[in-house]
């Protein structure tokens, strides 16, 4: 079984200051503007006018679930820039944005694919599309060592230029919620594929504020499984979809859950379906739910024994990098929340004790993780294409 280190290509990518000026920059720029001003004119503290807007802004966010100054979905695109500037290697070479399934004590990016392929049925000239398809490691993947075609849809332009230069994919970058009103989009992509893939993508979907919202997150995650289901041509001998998730367990919460998950949301923005909550539930008036994997601890030990993968991911700095931070200081708000989840590891505290042990323990992982990742494989209903939503 191959190890995390494969043959492939190696990321190489040049740093990205590309599709940086969005509403959030623009905010920014107001608030320190003011800043600026107000401390010129009306008093010194003024120059303090910004962190108070920005404490001000997360009091409402988190505690009223009202977003006044920031998208948080502009958000994850931002982020996957910022992964992509600051990490080395994010994708190729065994590794990409999700993780290594565990084999034999090693690392294996192939292992993963091919289990996903058998879950569903893939077979050489198939379709299949991958939402949120990251770099494209995987649709490569299908379309080299299958034949199948890939298409993916992804929020994040710089990852979709990467999948089209490199791997000579078809990606189109949109956020799939905005497919939903795109009649254009919609003539491209429905009724097109055999399978459907949403790798580690789905925690993205609902956003902080709305996690109060039960109502809200439900539609999210019923207008995306509506969504998956458009998207599958009517005779296809796979019509299934595989998904793989990181859910919030009941265990209960002390004041350090809150705190670092303050720093996820800000550096990945979203929020996670409880076990009992989302895709798995509200899948069922298209798909019958067919497999359940629990996976936590390949998730888990990707990030412990590949320190360049994004969970304990040690950042080698670089003065292009140094500089990078420095500049997007003046185009974003949130790189010192960035800088501090590193210094304190936020990510790993969710998975409960021993975050770093080395023992592959699923059972003892179940009890003590906030966070379980979860493989779901769905197989499309055959009333599915006359369902309503
Ligand atoms: C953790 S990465 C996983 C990438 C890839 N599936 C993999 O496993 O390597 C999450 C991906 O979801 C994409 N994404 C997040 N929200 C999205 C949305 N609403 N529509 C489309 N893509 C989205 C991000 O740009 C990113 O590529």
């Amino acid at each position: 079984m191959a190890a995390i280190i494969e043959s492939g290509t190696t990321n190489s990518q040049s740093l990205s200051l590309n599709n940086i000026v969005d509403r959030n920059t623009i905010v920014w720029w107001a608030l320190i503007g003011i800043s600026i001003w107000s401390a010129l004119t009306i008093s010194p503290w003024g120059c303090l006018f910004w962190l108070f807007a920005l404490i001000l802004d997360d009091v409402l966010l988190y505690g009223f679930g009202k977003s006044m100054l920031f998208d948080s979905q502009l958000r994850v695109r931002r982020n996957y820039q910022w992964i992509g500037n600051m990490y080395d290697n994010t994708t190729g070479s065994g590794r990409d944005l999700g993780f290594n399934l565990v084999v034999d004590g090693k690392l294996s990016q192939r292992a993963k694919f091919e289990h996903m392929a058998k879950q569903l049925g893939l077979e050489k000239g198939m379709t299949i599309c991958d939402v949120g398809c990251g770099y494209g490691d995987w649709m490569k993947y299908c379309r080299d060592e299958i034949g199948c075609q890939a298409v993916g849809i992804n929020i994040t332009p710089e990852q979709a230029a990467y999948a089209e230069r490199e791997y000579g994919l078809e990606v189109h970058v949109t956020n799939w919620k905005d497919i939903l009103t795109n009649s254009d989009l919609q003539r491209k992509l429905y009724g097109r594929f055999d399978a459907v893939t949403f790798m580690d993508t789905i925690e993205h979907y609902v956003s902080m504020e709305d996690r109060r919202n039960i109502e809200k997150q439900n539609k999210i995650y019923s207008d995306m499984c509506f969504f998956a289901s458009k998207l599958f041509k009517q005779d296809s001998k796979s019509h299934r979809v595989f998904i793989s998730c990181l859910h919030q367990t009941r265990k209960k919460r002390s004041w350090r859950f809150y705190y670092h998950a303050y720093f996820m949301d800000k550096l990945y923005s979203g929020h996670y379906p409880f076990v009992d909550e989302g895709p798995l539930v509200l899948c069922k008036p298209w798909f019958d739910v067919i497999e359940l994997e629990d996976k936590t601890e390949d998730y888990r030990l990707t990030g412990v024994r590949d320190r360049k993968h994004f969970q304990a991911i040690k950042v080698k700095l670089t003065p292009k990098k140094i500089a990078y931070v420095c500049i997007l200081s003046f185009l974003d708000p949130f790189v010192i929340h960035r800088l501090l989840y590193y210094k304190q590891d936020s990510w790993m505290f969710f998975y409960g004790d021993n975050p770093y042990s080395n023992e592959y323990d699923a059972n003892y992982r179940k009890g003590v993780s906030y966070v379980l990742l979860y493989w779901i494989t769905l197989k499309l209903k055959s009333q599915a294409f006359t369902n309503k939503h």
